[in-house]
């Protein structure tokens, strides 16, 4: 089987981008979990489907009968339709915070997300990869960051990507997400036993990223 190198942490931690320049250092695929769970909140608000318990099945059907395309350089496709941008919005953050508390959903995209796992290797990033979808990768790492620090990132990434955004409302929702994150029954976040802890306040890209390679080629 491929290797897989799992990076987890709360929203904004960094370790989406960490991930992306590990996985191209590396030769190896990438797996944003957290899009699949972007993903499935938007299919489910575009089909006015109500994002409630109630609705959990129905969206975790809904999910598994669409095509989903990743394309280089974080496009994504769904049924075809360029959804790239519309899934990176706040809204669509919250929208899939609030599905992926739903243990339907997370069971819909157990497999999807273990079929990213290809020779030469994976680097998977999101809540629960050394947790739950890949519980015998040889390398965990767990990413923090205080909640100010992740605010001014998510601040500049939304800004960048010419998004509106507002420091106080981004506290409160990383804080909320925070909270649903941590506090759900399914996999809830929380480091996995043998994880490598990192913390990302203090630290560039760049230190990041070659502490995961390091600790990569122990
Ligand atoms: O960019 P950010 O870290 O805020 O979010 P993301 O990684 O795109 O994930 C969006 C939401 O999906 C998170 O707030 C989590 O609630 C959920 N998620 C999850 O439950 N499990 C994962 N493996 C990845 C994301």
């Amino acid at each position: 089987p491929a290797p897989v190198i799992c990076i987890d942490g709360p929203t904004a931690s960094g370790k989406g981008t960490i991930a992306a320049i590990v996985a191209e250092r590396l030769g190896y695929h990438l797996l944003d979990s957290g899009s699949l769970y972007r993903i499935t909140g938007l299919a489910a608000s575009r089909a006015g489907i109500e994002l409630t318990e109630a609705n959990a099945q129905a969206i975790a059907d809904l999910v598994s009968s669409k095509v989903i395309t990743f394309l280089p350089d974080q496009q994504v496709l769904l049924d075809g339709d360029d959804i790239s941008l519309d899934i990176r919005t706040e809204q669509a953050g919250m929208n899939a915070s609030q599905v992926a508390t739903f243990p339907a959903v997370r069971q819909a995209l157990l497999q999807v997300q273990r079929n990213f796992c290809r020779l030469p290797g994976l680097v998977g990033d999101g809540r629960d990869m050394g947790t739950t979808i890949f519980p015998d990768a040889p390398l965990k790492v767990y990413l923090t960051a205080s909640v100010q620090c992740r605010a001014e990132r998510r601040y500049k990434q939304l800004i960048s990507k010419g998004l509106s955004a507002n420091m106080a409302d981004l506290i409160a929702d990383l804080e909320a997400r925070d909270a649903r994150d941590i506090n759900r029954a399914a996999s809830p976040l929380k480091p996995a036993q043998d994880a490598l802890h990192w913390d990302n306040s203090d630290s560039t890209i760049d230190e990041a990223v070659q502490q995961v390679l390091t600790w990569w080629e122990q």
